[in-house]
């Protein structure tokens, strides 16, 4: 894949982001979401790509706009066919609300490169490169946490892990505490928590506990491409999910996948801060324009990228009102 289309990807993001940060704070996680999605499928029709959602709003007769399936992009002869993942808004109640850590986020692999994740939730652990190949989701949370400060040289006190706030996390919380490890609870947004438990620096070390699989899948090709390890399974909250799951062919419902099997190939990851979190800054709106930050990750390469721009209005009129 063209090298150049990570920082075309950006401006997708970047795009969608201004639009949602807008609506900061108005209580309407609808309406912001919905302003993302537009934003980002009018910036595909700038990207030389053909591409095919394979993770989106969901399917065809419930999302008007980069729903599953959604042909995307360019689409011209020398247009290389790609998968796309893409979470024009991951945490829309933290929009909503103006609370941190939401983003905007897409990734893209080679066509049939992207596992196509049901809408279900998924089992997660994630970690950096400097823990790689020791975590594994058969092993308690207490025996992960001393692997990881084993081969990092790091007190388990001295890490800390990303959880959802949830009931159902409730015990996976209280041994996280009695191990001794320093937690910070998140009310959404499992993608940017996961991606930066992987970048030295951020703050946090680890994401564990069950969130949302396609956002599993859209986490993994950045973990990928930074060269740390998620590992991810399926949890159907129903009969009809597991049906689901098997009608979109996974056959195992129990298999723990690898960042490599949710995201094959020459993975490209871009996100942009819509409001401030662990990973990125949100938009700030500043005289005539506005400001982002994004990152942008090749698995090629593994270099990560991040980007401030800013942006004018009088220059760029789609980002003005
Ligand atoms: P939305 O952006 O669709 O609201 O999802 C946010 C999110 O927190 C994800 O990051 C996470 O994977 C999932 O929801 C968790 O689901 P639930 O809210 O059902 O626990």
């Amino acid at each position: 894949m063209d090298r150049n289309l990570a920082m075309e990807v950006v401006r997708v993001t970047e795009m969608a982001a201004i639009a949602s940060a807008r609506l900061m704070g108005r209580g309407t996680k609808n309406e912001s979401d919905h302003a993302a999605v537009e934003a980002m499928r009018r910036g595909f029709d700038h990207l030389n790509i053909d591409g095919t959602v394979v993770i989106g709003e969901g399917e065809r007769d419930e999302a008007p706009m980069l729903y599953i399936g959604e042909r995307v992009g360019r689409q011209a002869t020398d247009s290389p066919p790609v998968d796309i993942a893409v979470d024009p808004l991951e945490g829309t109640n933290l929009c909503a609300y103006g609370r941190p850590g939401a983003i905007s986020v897409v990734a893209i692999a080679p066509r049939g490169c992207l596992l196509n994740a049901p809408d279900t939730y998924m089992d997660k652990i994630a970690v950096g490169p400097y823990a790689k190949g020791v975590v594994d989701l058969a092993l308690s949370p207490t025996q992960n946490l001393r692997r990881v400060a084993e081969k990092a040289g790091r007190y388990v006190e001295d890490l800390t892990v990303v959880v959802l706030d949830r009931p159902r996390h409730e015990k996976l919380i209280a041994e996280i505490r009695k191990a001794g490890a320093r937690i910070r609870l998140i009310e959404d947004g499992d993608v940017a928590a996961a991606v930066a438990a992987t970048i030295e620096n951020s703050g946090v070390d680890m994401l564990m506990g069950t969130g949302g699989a396609p956002e599993g899948v859209i986490a993994a090709a950045a973990v990928r491409a930074v060269g740390g390890d998620f590992l991810g399974r399926l949890v159907p909250r129903s009969r009809a999910e597991a049906e689901r799951a098997q009608a979109m062919g996974i056959k195992d419902l129990q298999k723990v996948y690898t960042a490599e099997e949710l995201a094959r190939g020459a993975v490209m990851f871009a996100a942009t801060g819509v409001t401030t979190g662990d990973l990125l800054k949100g938009v700030r709106f500043v005289k005539g324009g506005a400001e982002t930050h994004s990152v942008v990750m090749r698995s090629e390469t593994g270099t990560v990228r991040f980007i401030e721009s800013h942006h004018k209005f009088d220059k760029k009129p789609h980002y003005a009102i």
